[in-house]
């Protein structure tokens, strides 16, 4: 059942180029130029008259939300606001009927997710799902949705329920920001070019697994750890750190890489292992000067780069090569290793990868 892996978590990471190939398969027709996806093509008008989304998940799912944010007001800028939905739940929030509410949800289980859907259909908004499990609460509590295609995920850490939800709200913003003209039809193709390609780079990504578990060996035993990103890989970094904290029970926090000289910068030192991702991308010089801090402070850096780089490369203590690909698909490639390098991390230690402590896979109670 584990396909010859030892642990269902590896099973699934390593299910990823597939899992993103199903997902986009049928609905991303790049010889026509097109994105059909019943559950958006139904409700457009309500997408295309929305003067705001909100987006309500948890945990992995939320941090998707996050990457979705930046790529949403990039691409059809339309301004989204993510939200922790046990927060949303209880806090009165403002909701309007021309808001659109997206819901995401691997196991579409999640109690406090299923409370804020329930608390934004009441307030007359169009509550939109995205989730994995056919037929779950959530799938069915929502007025439209699309299902990622992942599969199942048995590992607790989520992974390609995660990549496969960026996937799916990548096709939905490509969509409303060709329906809102905020993209040419070139662009529109370029974009869908590029997107088929990610599930081959993800293979690539895949092949730095020995180095990563090498990597691992050298940082197992640290007490702390940060993750740094910024724009489209902010939300990465959060992530890598989740995974971290989640598997290997090794303190990690994730932030914006600019952050870090308003207070987390104090905690540098020889024992600090800092993840950073430094694509060759938007904001690449600024990392590259943020590398440069942390190592004046001694602390040590596991650069996340595009393949061929040499800044990082020189600067960083290892360097983890990812294809290049367009600025808003990095997160699918990026994230890659870092679920490697908390799974490696886990396991030298001796730990349960599928099943952590004090973790279940669905949180069906508050
Ligand atoms: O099933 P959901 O996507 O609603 O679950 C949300 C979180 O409980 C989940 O992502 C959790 O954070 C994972 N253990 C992360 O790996």
């Amino acid at each position: 059942e584990k396909g010859g892996y030892d642990s269902f978590m590896l099973k699934e990471i390593y299910e990823q180029p597939q899992a993103i190939k199903d997902t986009f398969r049928g609905r991303m027709l790049v010889d026509q130029g097109l994105i059909k996806m019943a559950g958006v093509d139904d409700h457009i008008d309500k997408f295309l008259n929305a003067k705001r989304i909100l987006v309500v998940a948890c945990g992995t799912s939320w941090h998707a939300g996050l990457v979705a944010e930046y790529i949403f007001e990039e691409l059809a800028r339309i301004p989204v606001e993510v939200e922790y939905a046990s927060e949303f739940r209880y806090r009165n929030p403002v909701i309007n009927e021309d808001d659109v509410v997206i819901a995401i949800s691997q196991s579409g289980e999640t109690a406090d997710t299923m409370a804020a859907i329930k608390l934004a259909k009441e307030n007359g908004a169009f509550v939109f799902g995205v989730c994995n499990v056919v037929g779950s609460s959530i799938s069915r509590e929502t007025h439209a949705g699309a299902y990622t295609h992942a599969g199942p995920e048995i590992g607790v850490a989520s992974t390609k329920a995660f990549t496969t939800q960026i996937t799916v709200l990548t096709l939905i913003a490509l969509q409303l920001a060709k329906k809102k003209g905020k993209i040419s039809t070139s662009q529109f193709h370029n974009y869908l070019v590029e997107l088929e390609s990610i599930p081959s780079k993800v293979k690539d990504a895949l092949e730095s697994n020995d180095h990563i578990e090498q990597i691992a060996s050298v940082y197992k035993n640290a007490k702390n750890c940060l993750y740094l990103g910024r724009g489209f890989n902010f939300p990465v970094a959060l992530e890598g750190a989740l995974k971290l904290k989640e598997i290997s029970y090794i303190h990690a926090e994730g932030y914006p890489a600019a952050e870090m000289k308003h207070g987390p910068i104090a905690l540098i030192d020889s024992d600090m292992p800092v993840v950073v991702i430094a694509t060759k991308k938007g904001h690449y010089e600024k990392v590259v000067s943020n590398i440069q801090e942390i190592k004046s402070r001694e602390g040590k850096i596991i650069g996340v780069v595009t393949q061929g780089d040499i800044d990082v490369r020189g600067l960083a203590d290892h360097a983890i090569e990812v294809p290049d690909t367009l600025e808003f698909l990095t997160p699918l490639l990026t994230t890659i290793p870092l679920q490697l390098l908390s799974y490696h991390i886990a396991i030298a230690l001796g730990r349960d990868v599928d099943q952590p402590r004090n973790l279940a896979k669905s949180v069906t109670v508050e």
